[in-house]
């Protein structure tokens, strides 16, 4: 496949940035001009966002899976879609063709609609690294049900509260999932959660194991037995569901500064186009490559670029269903000699873990079918960078530092491999399309260079989310409202001469906990659900491995108590109520939490305290009562 609208020099990035901007109607239009559409557009973009009110290519019919399977049916039916590396390295792998994709694809499709989903219905996936679950994923679009993927490191009461924010009718799962030397018990997590989700009339289960104690009640069936009752060959003959551009795709749930988890929702054409764009351009993807991104499907990554991005752009893309270390930290090195990888997408996080793991035998692999590595999700150290660059990607691989969010559903900001120069911990310059600006705290924007600010982007992208599940003022309030007439990204930044930008990290409450997202008032509310805490503050602190590591300040009267026991009583409260991504590094128990006389926490007091810092408090003068402070400071950590 070629692509029209690949950047293939420093030049055509310049030309077609500023056409971009200058046009953006007919920039987007030659580029959607590439996939296949039931109907084509009536207008390119309508947006304002005061709304929000953002439309991509109103008036135009497609669905995102002919786009993804069937148009490369013709040409390379037979060249490998989809790669799956089991947990164990021992254990055979699974490869799908773009055929057998598509057929497995169409025949589940049927299976969801002989259980009466339909277009516009939501469907929950909570299952494991399987390729199952892209299977589900695209059989959902498939037939234009709203797929809500639900990482499988939630716990019952998570899954619960995203399956009732989306009404939705049907999940899919897995009996348990393999993770490293974890088996992790699905499916009784599902039937947990389904003690409060009404709206779900029934649960398919994909065995991973040969247990066969899972199915339950009569709403409940195989997988397998399922998909063995479909005639496949009219499975196929099926058409897909014809959506409309603006119709949505997906729904994700994202932790934000306040209240639960928000569902991000992402629609069929725009998000169509921005993930095979920046697919292809970020990477400079070249026919014939096998793309690895490691990131799980349960998050964003995993959707725009093991999925969608890859598969539209016809390339392979492989999926692993384990962990960097195991069974050994090797595992990625093996992995890539193993399939010849030409693309590796991952995390900071990981990459520092490898990094200091003595074990790691990096160096005896040669890797030689790599040429670009990826990194996304926090802000990468220098150090980290050098040590990807140097000894996974041998100093010959170009990497690309892309940074963007759940709500922006794909790379925003980013060099091009090998087009547009790295700058080690910077993600450097804008995709066309993008406008980004930094402002103070009033909302004025910063002129020049080498200034820091507030991250915002001026106008929209075909990928920008369109509204939060159920509750478009909540979309409105978090994204359009901070700096009206920008869409606030939550993050600072740093423009150097050149014009580069550096991401600094979320100015508001919420934490990046191993590239994974999550706000300190989702925490403290668990925290707060143990019987005898009155009250909590959560902050975050630097953790060499993950970024950030979690540090909880809990009030829980009685003194007597032990508070070693107790920490461990809360950490298992956390886990019961969001899920081990979210268990705290650090409890203390305080007496009390440094206040202003109006009863607003000191947040900042509490990070200087949690990054080892308790002589540069600064001002505490405005507190209620300061001597808190010297409680906490001279207390005991858990
Ligand atoms: O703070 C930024 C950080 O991750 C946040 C988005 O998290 P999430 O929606 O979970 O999506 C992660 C995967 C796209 C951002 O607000 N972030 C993401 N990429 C980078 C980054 N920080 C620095 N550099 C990056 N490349």
């Amino acid at each position: 496949m070629h692509f029209v609208h690949q950047i293939t020099s420093s030049d055509q990035y310049l030309k077609d940035y500023a056409a971009s901007i200058e046009n953006p109607a007919l920039f987007w239009e030659n580029v959607a001009n590439e996939f296949t559409w039931r109907r084509k557009w009536d207008t390119v973009v309508d947006w304002d966002f005061d709304g929000p009110n953002v439309q991509w290519f109103k008036g135009g019919k497609l669905n995102i899976t002919e786009n993804c399977l069937d148009r490369h049916l013709q040409t390379g039916g037979n060249d490998i879609a989809l790669v799956w590396e089991s947990n164990e390295p021992t254990e055979l792998n699974k490869t799908y063709t773009f055929k057998t994709l598509h057929e497995e694809v169409c025949t589940f499709a049927q299976v969801l609609r002989n259980y009466g989903v339909n277009k516009g219905d939501r469907v929950c996936l909570y299952m494991g690294m399987v390729p199952e679950l892209t299977i589900a994923v695209l059989a959902c679009a498939r037939i234009g049900a709203i797929h809500s993927v639900i990482f499988g490191g939630f716990s019952a009461q998570s899954i619960a509260d995203r399956v009732i924010d989306a009404q939705a009718c049907l999940i899919v799962t897995c009996d348990v999932a393999f993770r490293g030397v974890k088996e992790i018990p699905l499916k009784s997590v599902i039937d947990e959660a389904m003690l409060q989700c009404n709206s779900v009339k029934q649960v398919i289960v994909c065995r991973r194991t040969h247990n066969s104690t899972i199915i339950n009640t009569p709403s409940e069936i195989g997988w397998h037995e399922a998909m063995s009752k479909i005639d496949r060959a009219a499975a196929i003959l099926q058409k897909a569901e014809v959506m409309e551009s603006e119709d949505p795709l997906f729904i994700l749930y994202t932790s934000g500064s306040t209240g639960k988890p928000k569902g991000v929702v992402h629609s069929c054409g725009g998000y169509m186009i921005w993930t095979h764009y920046t697919f292809v351009n970020a990477f400079q993807y070249q026919p014939g490559w096998l793309h690895f991104c490691t990131a799980d499907i349960g998050w964003i990554t995993g959707h725009s670029y093991s999925i969608y991005g890859p598969l539209l752009a016809g390339a392979s893309t492989l999926q692993f269903e384990g962990i960097p270390n195991y069974p050994s930290s090797n595992r990625l090195w093996e992995i890539i000699e193993k399939y010849q990888v030409a693309i590796l997408y991952t995390a900071p996080t990981a990459i520092r873990s490898l990094m200091a793991d003595k074990h790691s035998l990096v160096d005896d692999y040669p890797m030689a079918s790599l040429k670009v590595l990826g990194t996304v999700g926090e802000p990468i150290n220098e150090e980290a960078w050098r040590w990807y660059h140097e000894h996974v990607g041998k100093g010959r691989c170009e990497i690309v530092d892309t940074w963007w969010q759940t709500e922006t559903g794909g790379i925003l900001i980013t060099n091009l491999a090998g087009i547009t120069p790295a700058k080690p911990s910077f993600a450097t310059l804008p995709l066309p399309g993008i406008e980004p600006l930094l402002v103070d705290e009033n909302g004025l924007e910063l002129f020049g260079n080498n200034v820091s600010g507030n991250l915002c982007i001026r106008k929209p992208w075909p990928g920008i989310i369109r509204t939060t599940w159920g509750d478009h003022e909540r979309c409105k309030q978090t994204y359009f409202s901070t700096y009206p007439g920008l869409y606030f990204t939550g993050d600072g930044a740093l423009r150097d001469e050149l014009g580069n930008y550096r991401i600094t990290g979320r100015v508001d409450d919420v934490l990046n906990i191993s590239g994974h997202r999550i706000g300190t008032a989702e925490i403290e509310n668990a925290i707060n659900m143990h019987p005898g805490v009155i009250e909590s503050a959560v902050v975050g602190y630097p953790h060499d491995i993950k970024g950030q590591g979690i540090y909880a300040f809990v009030i829980y009267p009685g003194i007597d108590k032990d508070h070693a026991q107790l920490a461990v009583q809360i950490k298992a409260t956390v886990i019961h109520f969001i899920g081990p991504i979210a268990k705290p590094d650090k409890i203390q128990i305080v007496t009390g939490l440094p206040k202003t006389r109006s009863g607003k926490i000191m947040r900042r007091i509490l990070r200087k305290i949690a990054e080892g810092e308790p002589n540069a408090l600064g001002d505490t003068t405005t507190l209620l009562d300061p001597s808190v402070v010297d409680d906490i400071i001279s207390g005991h950590v858990f």
